[in-house]
């Protein structure tokens, strides 16, 4: 049984508080072509939440932010909890994304405590996971991803996981112009499966979605979400085009899965 996809445009530091609306206004507009067959989520920048959640309105697309505290609240400069998240509007966060462990230091542990307060506060997750090009051209991509995947989870109990979807986005995709190859995406998002299984078992790890991100582009996405056990996508640079953006949920939402 195919699950109802999921895309998401990851914002990620782009845009100004005039552009952030008017991107939010022409997503809105056009989204109801594909929604009744797509989950449709955007994240941008948290000062630009509350304005977004307003552009959105009522046309159906969900609103995220890019990340999350792993404490409730208190003496955390600078940091944004999960009760703020849901104050200003948002129903979903992005949770271990490769440039926040990369640059920013966020370890698995971290990136766990994060996924338990998010989940815990009733705010649904994209769990992010992939390896580096030194660990592809090494082979080890099932293990990394598994690992990750397993790390992040372990303190989740399976009563939760329908709020996470896992987005699997090689590091060496993301930002570069060099997608994953359906076939790639396809084996990354088995092994990601097979953590699901190992850690729940193999109904939950069917019926998560697992989205792939990493250079997704009008002219890719089909083929990608062609695959089985691809379902749908988390999109960086394309996102910051509305028509861009549309035509991948419209990809998504018209997908037919290659058996
Ligand atoms: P790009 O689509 O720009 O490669 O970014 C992917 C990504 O990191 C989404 O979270």
């Amino acid at each position: 049984m195919a699950m109802r996809p999921f895309v998401g445009g990851n914002w990620k530091m782009n845009l100004d508080a005039n552009g952030a609306t008017a991107l939010a206004s022409a997503v809105a507009l056009g989204a109801p072509a594909c929604q009744g067959a797509v989950d449709i989520v955007v994240f941008p920048p948290f000062p630009f939440l509350e304005r977004v959640a307003r552009a959105l309105g009522d046309s159906g697309v969900e609103l995220g932010a890019q990340d999350l505290s792993s404490e409730a609240n208190g003496a955390r400069t600078g940091e944004v909890s999960a009760e703020m998240l849901r104050d200003v509007g948002a129903s979903w966060v992005i949770v271990g994304h490769s440039e926040r462990r990369q640059h920013l230091g966020e370890t698995d542990a971290r990136v766990a405590d994060k996924l338990l307060m998010a989940l815990e506060s009733g705010l649904r997750c994209v769990l992010c996971v992939g390896e580096s090009l030194e660990q592809r051209k090494a082979n080890r991509e099932a293990e990394v991803v598994g690992s990750q995947v397993a790390a992040a989870l372990a303190a989740i109990p399976a009563a939760q996981v329908h709020s996470v979807v896992v987005a699997y986005e090689p590091i060496w995709a993301i930002g570069t112009g060099v997608v994953a190859t359906p076939q790639d995406a396809e084996a990354a998002h088995g092994a990601i499966r097979e953590a699901l299984t190992s850690r729940y078992d193999s109904a939950l790890a069917r019926e998560t979605r697992v989205v792939y991100g990493g250079s997704l582009a009008p002219g890719n996405a089909k083929a990608l979400f062609a695959r089985p056990g691809v379902d749908g996508g988390l999109v960086g640079g394309a996102s910051l085009k509305a028509p861009d953006f549309l035509a991948i949920c419209s990809a998504a939402a018209h997908r037919l899965i290659a058996h």
